[in-house]
């Protein structure tokens, strides 16, 4: 049966670019899944694009002299030419100053407020004497009274993950200046999260698919008690109000990008001259909604997203799951921008080809636990497991056929229980690997194809064909023939993970349809390379890191040139 998703990747705001952190929580683990899912056979749409609104946006390109407009511009285009070379997948790559979505944001959140979720209170918000001005949520830093982690933030703590308010905040400052804010009051539009919390509640606790940290972490969330949450802002830069009386005020950033999911589906069908057909996804119970974000974008995603859909009364399809990952750190410690520690994506790719870093960083994935990125780490990740485990079990078997049958694949004879072995393991593989996948456990599915291919190398070395093609020529033909088969069955399972590479090695075996057919995954268990097919001249696809990359004094001066090289490459506005 074939299942509709839509798979939606957290939107990164356009202050800067995205480093490798970032990526793998996001946006390159959404490619993956989404690869897969099309490999599958099913239909789905991929959409996510740059979130332009917020105070750190406009307070930055103010500081720059420039519109916030203009920095966006600039940023949107440079990150996503970034995200194409990465191979990122997207089906809509959009951005939340997009006219569709901007009428969209306003019509839904209108709704909400005729249903009566929306109403409007007296706020306090802090004010900066010294600067004279009205500190926006993430210019304003103090004490969180939940855990007490001294660096929480105006609008969420990054320590315990909690939504907060800034008059929650214990020993509060300026960001700017360090000053202590007081507090003056303006009134605001608030979105009646009480009134919903038994709705959000039972679909969360109905939802079996979501993973243990979104679902404990919102659970307690809601067991707290959730309060009415402002939904504007007196910024200038953002979409504004709908509400009558709000003419002066501007919408909330997250309520505005989260809404980015439905609105660049519309986009999407709009521009293939498809329009109602957005209302087949999102209205239909059987879609199946996946998100993937970074663990600090849990509440937003599993309480404000769901909130905003069942206040809006249209019927929106709920998410069926979302996947958040822990932190990656980068040898032993957080990716700091201000300190330089980290890797940023368009420095990576100065220093090497996507599909390495692509591996890497799936065989890393922060699944379960925190994970951390080490240069010795990643050099045996690609030159053992990649160029060895797989490169080369792919290459010998492609340049056995090559030379020694001219590049036919021969007939095969009588399976023994070794070959048969081998072939129920690929079989069995698929369906592991797409269980994993399913399960959104991307890196799990990538151990099961490796473990595919430490089998096969097994295999190989017990059938030894150099010497069986002269002692049992049948025997190494079999074996040759369950080999390109094997070769066949990696490149598939491989592809969502690796499409350039498997492209690569798609072109060698010589198949005339496209790799990236609906189903293709499910034709590995038929073993479907035939005796008499015909491949190309095989070369090693995957060559080896050289062995500096083990010192690290090299690899420091290849990153500094990696950083300068990237760095002037980079619109005017990001330097
Ligand atoms: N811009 C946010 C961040 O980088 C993520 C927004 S996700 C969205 O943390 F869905 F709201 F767009
Ligand atoms: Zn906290």
């Amino acid at each position: 049966m074939v299942s509709k998703w839509i798979v939606g990747s957290a939107w990164p705001y356009v202050n800067s670019v995205p480093h490798l952190g970032n990526l793998i929580g996001s946006i390159l683990s959404a490619d993956v899944f989404v690869r897969y899912v099309r490999l599958r056979g099913d239909e789905v749409v991929f959409v996510s694009g740059s979130d332009e609104h917020g105070t750190p946006i406009e307070v930055e390109a103010l500081k720059k002299g420039i519109e916030p407009k203009k920095m966006t511009d600039e940023v949107h285009e440079y990150v996503s030419k970034l995200f194409k070379e990465w191979r990122i997948s997207f089906d809509n790559y959009t951005r939340t100053e997009s006219p569709i979505h901007k009428k969209f944001v306003r019509d839904l959140l209108l709704k909400v407020y005729r249903n009566k979720y929306i109403f409007t209170q007296k706020d306090i918000v802090p004010y900066c004497p010294k600067d004279g001005i009205f500190l926006p949520d993430r210019f304003i830093e103090g004490t969180c009274p939940y855990c007490g982690y001294t660096q929480a933030r105006g609008d969420q703590c990054d320590n315990c993950g909690r939504l907060l308010h800034p008059a929650e905040l214990i020993n509060p400052r300026c960001v700017l200046c360090g000053s202590k804010p007081v507090f003056k009051e303006t009134i605001h539009w608030f979105l009646d999260l009480p009134k919903l919390q038994d709705k959000i509640l039972e679909w969360v606790k109905s939802n079996e698919i979501l993973p243990d940290n979104v679902k404990n972490f919102t659970l307690s969330w809601i067991g707290e008690g959730l309060k009415p949450r402002s939904v504007t802002r007196d910024n200038k830069w953002g979409i504004p109000a709908p509400f009558p009386g709000a003419e002066d005020k501007t919408i909330y950033v997250w309520f505005d990008a989260l809404l980015g999911y439905i609105s660049a589906t519309k986009e999407y069908f709009e521009n293939k001259e498809e329009a109602g057909k957005w209302l087949n996804y999102w209205k239909d119970p059987s879609t199946r909604v996946v998100f993937f974000i970074g663990k600090d974008n849990i509440p937003f995603h599993s309480v404000i997203f769901p909130a905003l859909e069942i206040a809006s009364g249209e019927d929106y399809v709920l998410p069926w799951t979302i996947a958040a990952t822990e932190y990656l750190l980068y040898e032993g410690q957080k990716f700091s921008k201000s300190r330089g520690i980290g890797i940023w994506i368009d420095e990576a790719l100065e220093i090497m080809e996507p599909d390495y870093w692509r591996f890497a960083l799936i065989r890393l994935r922060p699944e379960q636990r925190d994970a951390n990125f080490s240069w010795k780490e990643f050099y045996r990740i690609i030159n053992r497991e990649l160029c060895d485990d797989i490169g080369n079990l792919i290459h010998r078997i492609l340049s056995f056929i090559y030379k020694r049958y001219g590049g036919i694949v021969p007939s095969k004879g009588e399976l023994d229980d070794v070959d048969k072995e081998l072939v129920e393991k690929i079989k069995n593989t698929v369906d592991d690997v797409d269980r994993e996948f399913e399960g959104v456990r991307l890196r799990i599915a990538l151990e099961k194809i490796l473990s595919l291919a430490w089998a096969g190398n097994q295999y190989l070395n017990t059938k030894a064909p150099w010497d069986k093609i002269k002692s049992k020529p049948e025997d190494a033909a079999t074996t040759m023939w369950i080999g390109i088969n094997l070769v066949y069955a990696l490149t598939v399972l491989l592809a969502p993970i690796i499409p350039g590479k498997a492209e690569e090695i798609w072109s060698l075996l010589n198949i005339n349809e496209p790799l990236w057919k609906q189903g293709r995954l499910w034709s590995i268990k038929e073993l479907p390379i035939s005796p008499g097919h015909k491949i190309k001249k095989p070369y090693p696809v995957f060559p080896k890191l050289p062995k500096e990359f083990t010192d690290p004094e090299y690899m420091r001066k290849i990153i500094e040139d990696a950083r300068e090289k990237a760095y002037a490459k980079r619109p005017s506005v990001l330097k």
